[in-house]
């Protein structure tokens, strides 16, 4: 393997209202090898991703490119630099075309200025193909799944030929299926020479293909080693700047009444006959593979989408569902897998974010109390740790996982009965995870109801009472605790028993 830097950045500072992003960073990464960065939630690697890539501008510092000293104004000398990046929160506009998404800023034009479409159709077309992806070209990007426009992204970036390809969280929404393609992929970049910067909190997955490794914590850099030579609890450790024991804060518990039950719901194409129940105390866990119909299931439930037909008790009583505003007031919350779709409100600030929903909550005799909203909104992001320079910060500038604390917090405020967490810990590092877990432990004991929807197996099987497994619209088993394994879920999730 090559000792040849490909891109090397000295010094580099960063600085946002409030946060130090970044402090004298220094960090290289080698010609043809995958570097994976890893840190905790706000620890400062995407920020460091976006000035490689000409987002933002550091306040000191300098990047490198064959060890030439470089100036990257904008993503599109980035490009020319030979630097592309996946970024973590996938933004789209959901009216954009399948090619017009592939083709963004870099349209073949001819001399009249008119836009080549024959051959951006005919491109995109071939490209498709080779990556033997099913969408249509002229195909809405609002139809496609949160997956499909990941891997839609991902073959962005490696199509534009670049030297240096930053991946930021590439997996947070891919199906096993599709991992395994994108690691044959990174292995092909690899043998051409290409370097990767790959960020996960996937620690399993970071072993499995990187070479080094450089941990991130609160804007500095703790450590660059070579992956053999140091092992997954290291990395956490430096990551935390602590040992973690037991990640998962399961209780025993009494369960008490049933709260929820589901019978032989129905929808058109998307899942049939699932039932299922939820008793007070009970965390249960929906497993399968992704496109199972977990999601779909979760969304009919909270009004989010039609049933054609079954039935749903919450406690006892027989619920038409509605829609979500007669779901919340039923006292079911869910937070959303795809949270720039249906969870943040982008402009507004985090405190807005969080009492968007309990408002009410906050107001007397038609006036609104807003010191109680923020006391009230302040002690539950202490108690979740959500790292955020102001209440009035804009939501959209806070790391990934503090934006899924944020929206957590939101639901928690208006103390529901009944929550159903789809993917909750999805791009959320070891610590913050363990306090979503500390959270919905918390929940049980004072006798509510979690479902929790999630494609981490260990998670499951760490934090459930019951699973139940889903393959291809239908509850295919339900698990016990004693008969946890992750066989027994894959067993069911892919229908070969
Ligand atoms: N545009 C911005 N405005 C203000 N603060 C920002 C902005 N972007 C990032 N920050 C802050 O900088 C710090 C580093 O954030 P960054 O997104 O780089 O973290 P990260 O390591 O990528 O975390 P995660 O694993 O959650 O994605 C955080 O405190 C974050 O709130
Ligand atoms: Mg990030």
């Amino acid at each position: 393997m090559s000792e040849e830097i490909k891109l090397r950045v000295s010094q580099i500072e960063k600085s946002f209202p409030g946060v130090k992003a970044l402090d004298k960073i220094d960090f290289s990464v080698r010609k043809g090898t995958v570097h994976a960065l890893c840190g905790e939630n706000g620890a400062g690697k995407s920020t460091l991703m976006k000035i490689i890539n000409g987002i933002y501008k550091p306040e000191a510092g300098q990047i490198y490119i064959d060890e030439q000293p470089v100036q990257v104004k904008d993503p599109i000398q980035a490009r020319n630099l030979g630097i592309a990046m996946i970024a973590q929160e996938l933004n789209y506009v959901p009216e954009m075309s399948v090619e017009e998404n592939l083709f963004l800023g870099r349209l073949p034009v001819n001399n009249f200025g008119k836009v080549k479409w024959r051959e951006v159709r005919q491109n995109t077309l071939k490209f498709l193909k080779d990556e033997g992806l099913h969408y249509k070209p002229d195909q809405k990007l609002k139809t496609l799944t949160v997956s499909d426009i990941q891997m839609l992204e991902i073959i962005k970036a490696i199509s534009n030929d670049a030297q240096v390809i930053v991946m930021d969280e590439p997996t947070s929404a891919i199906t096993q299926k599709e991992v395994d393609l994108l690691f044959k992929k990174i292995a092909l970049l690899k043998e051409k020479g290409v370097s990767i910067i790959y960020i996960s909190h996937k620690l399993d997955e970071v072993f499995q293909i990187a070479d080094d490794i450089t941990v991130f914590r609160d804007g500095t850099v703790v450590k660059s080693m070579r992956a053999d030579e140091t092992d997954i609890n290291e990395v956490i450790a430096m990551m935390v700047g602590r040992k973690m024991e037991n990640i998962y804060p399961k209780e025993k518990l009494q369960t008490g009444e049933t709260l929820l039950e589901v019978k032989d719901l129905c929808s058109d194409n998307l899942y049939e006959n699932v039932s299922f129940h939820l008793d007070r105390g009970e965390i249960i866990g929906f497993a399968g593979l992704v496109g199972a119909g977990r999601t779909e299931v979760m969304r009919s439930l909270f009004g989010l989408d039609s049933i054609s037909s079954g039935e749903v008790y919450i406690s006892g009583k027989k619920t038409s569902i509605r829609n979500v505003a007669g779901s919340i007031r039923n006292g079911m919350i869910m937070l959303s897998e795809d949270r720039r779709r249906y969870g943040i409100v982008p402009v507004r600030s985090v405190m807005e974010n969080a009492s968007l929903s309990s408002l009410e909550q906050f107001v007397y005799g038609g006036y609104a109390h807003r010191k109680k909203e923020k006391d009230t909104v302040k002690s539950y992001f202490h108690k979740m740790n959500v790292k955020t320079p102001t209440l009035e910060t804009s939501i959209q500038s806070l790391s990934g996982g503090n934006q899924q604390k944020v929206l957590l917090a939101k639901w928690m405020l208006r103390n529901p009965d009944i929550m159903i967490l789809d993917e909750p810990t999805r791009g959320i590092d070891v610590g913050a995870k363990f306090e979503i877990y500390k959270l919905m432990t918390e929940m049980a004991r004072e006798g509510k109801g979690v479902i929790m929807v999630s494609s981490e197996l260990p998670e499951l099987i760490g934090m459930c009472d019951r699973i139940y497994v889903m393959c291809q619209g239908r509850i295919e088993g339900e698990l016990q605790k004693e008969e946890f394994s992750q066989e027994a879920i894959m067993k069911f999730a892919t229908g070969t028993c």
